[in-house]
């Protein structure tokens, strides 16, 4: 996604650059922005005065000198201010209704399913596998030479692949056949409990961009929250939204004398435990105990984080 300066006002769009649309209507394409120096000057003078907090990082300014990187680093580089580049989305975070479903399944089951290629990566490049992997080569070779040194290795990361595919994807339809598929009587039914989406006005229609969930239950003294189902639709992520999501839940806690709030997530999601890190949770254990194969689990090298946040 890109951003569209509109009068001092940001827009979120869907060209694939940044447009800057000078105060009398004209429209200049950072594309057109051919220098350093040029872009340079344009952060110091509209951007940096403008009134919706836009804040350019400094690798920014030193970004390369073709006009392609620099308006491609730009528009990562860019720091909008979470509240402001929220509100320009025109964006509600609003209790999940039963014509949300589909699009938050959906959400759901991507942001699920889009774990199985850096989980594979990681397992695949963890020492032990590596050796396991070169062992199998020389192995494959002296026993059968080039065919066999391929074959062997190639079998066992299949095995890894198929094996962080079933994490993710038996969770995905695990989940999609149980509690995902009554939301509202499962997480609405009760007080305590709730379902939340983020809906932004995307080309003017409504999109569900994210959602969290809240479910208590009495531990011993303790009232216990359990946060589920965090997701931001990848188009939409670090701006602040999950931030928000997480806030939206905790005041939901607080509100109701809940004393804890925990969450489990996998070893794979580095970006939910820093989100979560950020916000005061702490992780309280790992273990790898899932819904499929202890195996699986093993081949995969993904371990269950399990985090609480005292409220
Ligand atoms: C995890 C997730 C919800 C974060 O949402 P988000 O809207 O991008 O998060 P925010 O913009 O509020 O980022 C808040 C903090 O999270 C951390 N974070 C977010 N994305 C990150 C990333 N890709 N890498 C490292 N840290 C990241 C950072 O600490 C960030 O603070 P910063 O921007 O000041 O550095 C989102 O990446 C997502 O939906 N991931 C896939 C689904 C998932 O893993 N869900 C968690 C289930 S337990």
């Amino acid at each position: 996604m890109s951003h569209e300066l509109h009068n001092g006002e940001l827009k979120g769009v869907k060209h694939g650059f940044i447009q800057r649309k000078t105060l009398r209507g004209q429209i200049m394409n950072m594309q057109s922005v051919c220098s350093c120096g040029a872009l340079k000057s344009l952060l110091n003078s509209d951007l940096n005065t403008s009134r919706n907090g836009l804040t350019p990082t400094p690798h920014v300014i030193t970004a390369g000198s073709r006009t392609q990187s620099i308006v491609l680093q730009f528009r990562l580089g860019l720091k909008l201010k979470d509240s402001a580049s929220l509100a320009i989305m025109q964006l509600v975070i609003r209790k999940y209704r039963p014509q949300d479903k589909d699009a938050v399944c959906n959400l759901f089951s991507c942001s699920a399913l889009e774990l199985i290629r850096p989980c594979f990566y990681n397992s695949v490049s963890s020492p032990l596998h590596l050796l396991i992997t070169v062992a199998l080569f020389a192995a494959g070779y002296l026993l059968g030479s080039v065919p066999g040194a391929l074959v062997l290795p190639g079998v066992w990361i299949a095995l890894i692949y198929c094996s962080c595919h079933n994490i993710y994807s038996s969770y995905v339809q695990l989940k999609l056949k149980t509690d995902m598929r009554d939301i509202s009587g499962n997480f609405l039914s009760r007080p305590d409990n709730c379902f939340w989406v983020a809906e932004a006005q995307v080309d003017g229609r409504p999109q569900i961009i994210g959602t969290v969930a809240i479910k208590t239950k009495q531990s011993g003294e303790v009232r216990q929250a359990e946060l589920f189902r965090m997701a931001i639709s990848s188009s939409y992520r670090r701006l602040g939204l999950g931030v928000r999501m997480v806030k939206a839940a905790t005041d939901f806690c607080k509100e109701r004398g809940i004393s804890e709030l925990v969450l489990e997530t996998s070893s794979t999601q580095v970006a939910a435990v820093n989100l979560y890190k950020k916000l005061g949770f702490s992780i309280v254990c790992t273990h790898t105990e899932t819904h499929t194969y202890s195996l699986v689990v093993k081949l995969a090298k993904i371990r269950i984080i399990r985090m609480k946040l005292c409220l």
